[in-house]
């Protein structure tokens, strides 16, 4: 049995009666649907589509507290209200495993290990919407992850979970697995259903937002892999259950993707509020910083989240606390830097990406990431010139809150973040004509 090779607290998950998403990830048959159901597996869904009205479901994950996890933390039930109820048009419903925001792999985890959860979810979403017809957009570099969702498809076919007459109800349920474009663009919910539609995946204009006009311009909910493989134990065990887990308006649990220069990176779930400074300092978690060197830098939740320094770092890993510090909980990619990394030089990476990704459907991302990544390349080669860091933050302000999608608000939200809290190291860089750190990034 094939296993990505990464480190999870599936064993802490296992002994712990609030860890769920993870309980069972470390059990080589979990991915086969006779284990996943002697675990409890589908019990939920035959609750909600024997038991509950869509509507009581779509309450249940409301009154949940349930955030998407996708990135943006909007409320999940909220979302699922917005499908008009009157609408003669089919519903769809989109599990997003498009999964490219650096640092982050999560969800991969999930599909590779416990492939019933996340379709069991989808499922019940897909009840809860009134849709007949479900798909999940898997990245498609991501091949390991679609054998096992295929796999488990099928497997969940043959044992009466898919398919015609759902437990005696009459409800039909088809499930579809998309291998996904190959771009980070994809995973933006509007560029993904653009993709899904055979087109090339540019985002779209909303509104029409997806809810009301999405996959072939019919009511859609696009919701990512750890979303919807929270909602079983949702249904399981009640929305108190939930709420009770987490901070009082982040609540449950959430998988954070630890990397960079940590002992021990992984996957952990965690409950939302957990400790930033702890998460990378406990032995149960990141175990400290490689080679026992100083913090410089943390990016919380993915590539497109500012910066945090080392006094920032006393922190709820939740929507609230992460906002009051400047930055956001995104994805849930925790990407630490020690204090020999060029700061520079990260940001060079993440423009080169952030501009390689762009979708070049509007003028400012698509001239504005080429323009950032053609300053930050001369201040990092020391050719920088007097003025660059200003003309840095002048090309930042006009792209944030003028693009189209927000990954052009993604590619400048690190950059600005960087300027604020490193000032003196782009300045070093321009005046000096060299880095003001000895080495480089090293991973050793
Ligand atoms: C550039 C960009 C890339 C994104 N990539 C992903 C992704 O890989 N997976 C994902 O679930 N959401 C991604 N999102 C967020 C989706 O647009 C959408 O908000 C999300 O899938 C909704 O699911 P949720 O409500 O369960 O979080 C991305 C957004 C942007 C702007
Ligand atoms: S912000 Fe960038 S990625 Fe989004 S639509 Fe505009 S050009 Fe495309």
């Amino acid at each position: 049995m094939f296993y990505s090779p990464v480190i999870t607290n599936a064993s802490e998950a296992a002994k712990s009666d609030k860890l769920h998403l993870f309980r069972y990830v470390e059990d080589p048959d979990q991915v086969k649907v006779a284990t996943y159901e002697q675990h409890g597996g589908y019990k939920a869904w035959r609750k909600a589509l024997t038991g509950m009205s869509p509507e009581q479901v779509a309450e249940t994950v409301k009154n949940a507290g349930l955030r998407g996890r996708g990135g943006a933390g909007f409320p999940t039930g909220l979302k699922w209200g917005f499908v008009p109820k009157n609408s003669p048009k089919p519903r769809y419903l989109v599990c997003n495993a498009d999964e490219s925001e650096p640092g982050t792999c999560k969800d991969r985890v999930l599909m590779e290990r416990d492939p019933h959860a996340v379709i069991e979810g989808m499922a019940i979403a897909a009840y809860a919407i009134g849709c007949h017809v479900m798909f999940i957009y898997i990245r498609g570099e991501f091949n390991h992850s679609i054998d096992r969702m295929e796999a488990a498809m099928r497997e969940a076919y043959a044992a009466g979970h898919l398919g015609k007459n759902l437990y005696g109800t009459g409800y039909d349920l088809e499930m579809i697995v998309h291998t996904g474009g190959g771009a980070y663009i994809c995973g933006e919910e509007t560029a993904l259903l653009n993709s899904l539609e055979g087109e090339r995946g540019m985002s779209r204009m909303r509104p029409p937002f997806p809810a009301i006009e999405g996959l072939y311009a019919c009511p859609t909910i696009v919701n990512n892999v750890e979303t919807l493989a929270t909602v079983p134990h949702i249904i399981n065990h009640g929305a108190e259950w939930y709420r009770k887990l987490g901070t009082e308006k982040s609540a449950g649990t959430k998988i954070f993707s630890l990397s960079g220069h940590v002992k021990r990176p992984g996957n952990y779930e965690v409950e939302l509020g957990f400790n930033l400074k702890k998460f990378i300092y406990d032995p149960a978690f990141g175990n400290g910083i490689i080679g026992d060197k100083k913090l410089k830098g943390v990016i919380p939740g993915g590539a497109s989240t500012p910066f945090l320094t080392p006094d920032m770092i006393d922190v709820g890993l939740d929507y609230e606390s992460l906002t009051v510090k400047g930055s956001m909980l995104g994805s849930g990619a925790v990407i630490v830097f020690h204090e020999q990394t060029c700061i520079v030089w990260v940001l060079l990476k993440l423009i080169h990406f952030f501009h390689h990704e762009s979708c070049g459907k509007c003028t400012p991302c698509r001239e504005g990431t080429a323009w950032l990544e053609q300053i930050i390349h001369r201040i990092e080669a020391g050719e920088g010139h007097p003025g660059d860091i200003e003309a840095m933050d002048e090309v930042c302000s006009n792209i944030l809150g003028r693009t189209i999608c927000p990954l052009g608000d993604a590619a400048v939200m690190p950059i600005q973040s960087a300027i604020r809290l490193y000032r003196d190291e782009w300045q070093y860089h321009i005046d000096n004509h060299r880095c003001l750190v000895d080495t480089r990034f090293e991973f050793k």
